[in-house]
């Protein structure tokens, strides 16, 4: 990672786009964002800057995390992470309406504030207004000194390296494993056996090798990519810690190639986007094998009984997905808690590739900045 951070332009590196770079960056930037952070000997994560003593952390019992963009869909992962690891309520909130909010909070809760940039105005202002009424504000944060990094208590920084593309990529998957580091380090000051915090670890660890392994279903995703580049309507629907992944898949989408695009509970598709469903309306569907992997199936089959042609990003040799599924993206089994970071590497690169057959500047999209400093 040092000649990333080597100041100056970041350099392309033979690749076409930085969005491009920096998705094929993901092996490492997780390799990165881990270093030095799982300890097997307590079965844990360390983080050097959360400046909070075991007895401070011990006491939190409720978590707000606020962010805009690609950052709030990292902090919706988060609330499934530490709700079902560390067994600690979580409210995700846009930093935008959070910062004109006056929520009840009281002492034993702590505001994590999630920002690649560390500079977007909403995100800072709701900081403040977190610091000013004397809550604990910690930053997940890619730009090291950043203003958000510099004023938060404490906090974790990515180590994901520049991004320059406007449309997030490696910041998410740092941010979605930074969030479980977090969930299992505070998961081990709960309930959490050592066994458990253990396997975690170890599927942590893995992460790279799979998302290195997932980055080969670039060529298909070129093809589907092909098929689908002239649409106006996409669905992305997903269930639990899919769902998230569902609303970034959209949110890319949406960004770089301007179609129309909008994530979705699976199920909640029935109370009004399935009106949207035709034969020119693709859905994405998130469909690995996991705990909801029936009841997404039977969504699936609603959208198919109207007409509609479906994407399916599912588990290898998946043959119940592939005999309903248009197109099918084979993605390598991981946890439940894992799949938001390895479900979005297709969802990038389809973003990506059918940006460039529209002819849209895949790095730098009309109307949008990198980072928004303005309210
Ligand atoms: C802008 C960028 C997005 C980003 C969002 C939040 O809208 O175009 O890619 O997700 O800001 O930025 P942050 O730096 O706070 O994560």
């Amino acid at each position: 990672i040092e000649h990333f951070l080597g100041g100056g332009d970041a350099e392309l590196n033979g690749f076409p786009h930085y969005m491009l770079k920096e998705i094929y960056e993901q092996p490492e930037t997780l390799a990165n964002a881990m270093r030095g952070r799982l300890d097997d000997s307590d079965s844990t994560a360390h983080f050097g800057g959360l400046n909070l003593t075991s007895q401070q952390l011990r006491q939190i019992d409720r978590v707000i995390m606020t962010a805009c963009g690609t950052s709030y869909h990292a902090g919706m992962v988060g609330e499934y992470l530490f709700e079902e690891l560390a067994r600690i309520p979580v409210e995700v909130e846009y930093a935008s309406e959070l910062r004109y909010r006056n929520p009840p909070i009281d002492r034993s809760t702590v505001m994590f504030a999630i920002t690649q940039s560390g500079e977007t105005a909403d995100t800072l202002a709701a900081l403040r207004e977190s610091k000013r009424m004397g809550h604990t504000t910690l930053a997940i944060c890619n730009t090291v000194g950043s203003s958000i990094a510099r004023e938060a208590d404490g906090g974790v920084y990515l180590h994901a390296g520049p991004e320059i593309g406007v449309a997030s990529t490696k910041a998410f998957t740092s941010q979605s494993c930074v969030l479980t580091m977090l969930a299992l380090y505070l998961g081990r000051t709960r309930h959490l056996s050592s066994v458990q915090g253990q396997a975690i670890i170890d599927n942590l660890r893995q992460l790279p090798e799979k998302v290195r392994q997932t980055l080969g279903c670039h060529e298909r995703v070129k093809g589907i990519a092909a098929k689908y580049a002239h649409v106006r309507n996409v669905l992305y629907l997903g269930r639990q810690y899919l769902y998230p992944a569902a609303l970034e898949g959209a949110l890319k989408l949406k960004e770089i190639s301007y179609i129309h695009a909008e994530g979705y509970p699976a199920a909640e598709m029935k109370h009004g986007p399935i009106a949207l469903v035709d034969a020119d309306t693709p859905s994405v569907f998130l469909v690995p094998r996991g705990s909801v992997f029936d009841k997404v199936m039977s969504n699936m089959q609603e959208i198919k009984a109207r007409g509609g042609p479906v994407i399916a990003v599912c588990s290898p040799d998946d043959e119940e997905v592939a005999s309903i599924a248009d197109d099918i993206i084979p993605i390598p089994d991981v946890p439940e808690y894992l799949q938001p970071i390895i479900a979005a590497i297709p969802l990038q690169l389809l973003a990506y590739e059918i940006a460039l057959l529209r002819g849209c500047d895949v790095d730098k999209p009309r109307n949008l900045a990198k980072s928004v400093t303005v309210e």
